[in-house]
């Protein structure tokens, strides 16, 4: 990738940003001795292995190997190109770029998302000078105050109104010198068949989507009475990904992070009655189901422990099932909130008050008991109703990784439909190794990525575990302790080295200008590709502490064990049995059968 931006600004940038920040706002981070912690948001994990060094300006995460420095996390987690996280990350810290070094594509790409940002920026707010307005506003208002929304919310989530017409927010966007073929993109008006465009939202309320940044992503909008369909919204578009995004993120995160809880509902409505009656650590879904990446979503950045508040009619229980195995499999706990028949969490609260929800969260019941309570409720507790019950619950049982919390479960399921335990805990046994064949295979293969550069390289020299550890052990100590470097290069380490990433961040070492042991930038910049940048960040953080003397057995001892194995096998067979060495003997015996044959 061609790198643009001058090798001075990169540094002030790096510079400038702080990667304890970038990083905890996106995913909850907590102090650790001198460094942070958290989940690891780039693999599945319930213990944090994440750790952030605010003194190195890396990450490295001890369970995946993923790291970096604040460019490569950001490319990594939110999907974008290196410029692009450059300059979201001057953005963030106010440093001005030279946009004329950039290729035309990469400000195309750039820019495309930033103009949509804005356009749809500007729309949220003609939408809501809409709703202001005295005349054009005046049905919708009165239609949010007879639904019992309040001035602060309907401020808060920056509430709007499309008026009535086909061009009317055509108009709005000729007027603001907008391109439409531009416009179009966002999806706020759609191409008509022969010629020009109309408006998508019209005589509806609308409510912005804005991201945890505030960027206004998308709209939904809904109809002022009962025509259909309800509900509008944008289209999946550059910035909008429904299945990745929850309504009312920008309002909740900070109270979702302080409890560590998440309410979430399904409508947009329902969202902004939890906040007008104080659960503000709230968020919607946006007309989909939830999806794994939802959950991920709300693990890394937001809570902990969610609360399911969807409707109490049947589509309202489906949506609560298929939900609680994303849940389980990304090991967040979830409770599932009943409320009576005929209630959503908006009209419940309006109607009852907010006492009468925190009841009703109060009582919740945990995912297995949820799908116990309304199995019993389906089936019945006939022979026949338990026989289903029994095969409706064990998939989700047996996704209970932890064998203890699980036969607690088994023993409670077995004395609520009066069951032996004993027949309830053969049956899961038998789903539980199914379910452990297929993830055995499925992390076989995730261990053995077929295309991933360095791990191929590795396993394809004869590199040895041990030799690695200690090539990596040196290049780590010449990273810490850069007094060793004439050493190293004066045994001639380096050419001894078999694994060849290392190889080339020893080299690069050597050419250093700078020896700070705590600033890596200038390595970083020179990495382009990004299994190395994870190498380096892990050789990087690792908790070692050299000295001078520490440093020379190292290189002792690799250089000895690497002159051992050039020596030809007799000889060395030849030592050990000098040495009276019974263990190595016995190796090296074995080493020769095996050559003669292969031969
Ligand atoms: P609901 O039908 O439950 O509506 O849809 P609601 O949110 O309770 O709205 P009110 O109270 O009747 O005004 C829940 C969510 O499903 C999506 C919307 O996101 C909505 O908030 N939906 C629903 C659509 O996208 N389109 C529709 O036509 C209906
Ligand atoms: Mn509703």
């Amino acid at each position: 990738m061609a790198i643009n931006i001058t090798e001075d600004k990169r540094a002030e940038i790096r510079h400038r940003a702080d990667i304890v920040e970038i990083i905890s706002e996106r995913i909850v981070l907590k102090k650790a001795g001198k460094d942070f912690v958290g989940l690891c948001p780039f693999h599945s994990e319930k213990t944090p292995s994440f750790t952030v060094s605010p003194g190195k300006q890396i990450y490295h995460c001890f369970g995946c190997g993923a790291g970096g420095d604040v460019f490569s996390f950001m490319m990594k987690y939110d999907g974008v190109g290196f410029s692009e996280a450059v300059s979201e990350i001057a953005r963030r810290y106010g440093i001005d770029l030279p946009t004329r070094s950039m290729t035309p594509q990469q400000k195309k790409n750039i820019s495309e998302k930033q103009l949509l940002f804005d356009i749809n920026h500007q729309v949220m707010n003609y939408y809501r000078t809409q709703l202001a307005d005295r005349l054009i506003g005046e049905t919708a208002r009165e239609y949010l105050q007879q639904r019992g929304f309040n001035r602060k919310v309907i401020d808060e989530f920056e509430l709007g109104f499309a008026p009535e017409g086909w061009d009317k927010l055509i108009h709005f966007i000729r007027k603001s010198n907008i391109p439409l073929s531009i416009a179009e993109k966002t999806g706020l008006i759609i191409p008509k068949e022969n010629k020009g465009y109309y408006d998508r939202f019209r005589n509806r309320i609308i409510f912005p989507i804005l991201d945890e940044k505030r960027r206004v992503i998308g709209f939904g909008g809904r109809v002022l009475d009962d025509s259909k369909p309800k509900y509008l919204n944008s289209p999946e578009s550059p910035i909008y990904h429904k299945g990745h995004s929850l309504y009312g993120v920008h309002a909740s995160k900070d109270r979702c992070r302080e409890t560590e809880t998440v309410f979430i509902v399904e409508g947009y409505f329902d969202l902004i009655s939890l906040h007008q009656h104080g659960f503000t650590n709230s968020v919607a879904t946006l007309g989909t189901a939830l999806t794994v990446e939802h959950v991920r979503l709300l693990k890394r950045g937001f809570a902990r422990k969610a609360y399911l508040v969807f409707d109490s009619d049947a589509a309202g229980v489906k949506a609560a099932h298929r939900s609680i195995p994303i849940f389980m499999d990304e090991s967040v706990s979830a409770a599932v909130v009943v409320l009576p028949k005929g209630y959503d969490p908006d009209s419940y609260l309006h109607k009852m008050g907010a006492k009468a929800f925190q009841e009703a969260t109060d009582h919740a019941l945990g995912m297995i008991d949820f799908l116990i309570e309304s199995a019993v409720l389906q089936y019945g507790l006939t022979i026949e109703g338990k026989l289903r019950i029994l095969s409706e619950i064990s998939d989700p049982l047996s996704r209970i990784s932890d064998s203890v919390t699980r036969s607690i479960y088994i023993r409670h399921v077995a004395d609520r439909i009066n069951v032996e335990e004993a027949a309830v805990a053969e049956k899961i046994r038998s789903v539980v190794s199914r379910i452990r064949q297929v993830k055995h295979h499925q992390d076989n293969r995730a261990q053995n990525p077929p295309k991933t550069e360095s791990i191929s390289r590795s396993c394809s020299s004869p590199t040895t575990s041990d030799d690695l550890r200690l090539e990596k052990q040196i290049v780590s100590m010449m990273l810490k302790y850069p007094k060793i470097l004439p050493q190293v290069e004066k045994s001639g380490a380096m050419n001894y080295f078999q694994d060849k990433d290392l190889k080339n961040l020893g080299q690069m070492i050597f050419t250093r200008t700078s020896h700070d042991e705590n600033e890596f930038s200038d390595l970083m910049n020179q990495l382009e590709d990004d299994v190395l940048r994870q190498l380096l960040a892990s050789l990087a953080i690792s908790d070692e502490c050299w000295d001078q003397k520490s440093c020379e057995n190292l290189l002792f001892q690799f250089i000895q064990s690497q002159k051992r194995k050039r020596q030809p096998l007799i000889s060395r067979i030849k030592a050990a049995e000098e040495s009276n060495d019974q263990e190595l003997l016995l190796q090296l015996l074995k080493e020769k059968q095996e050559q003669a044959v292969t031969r």
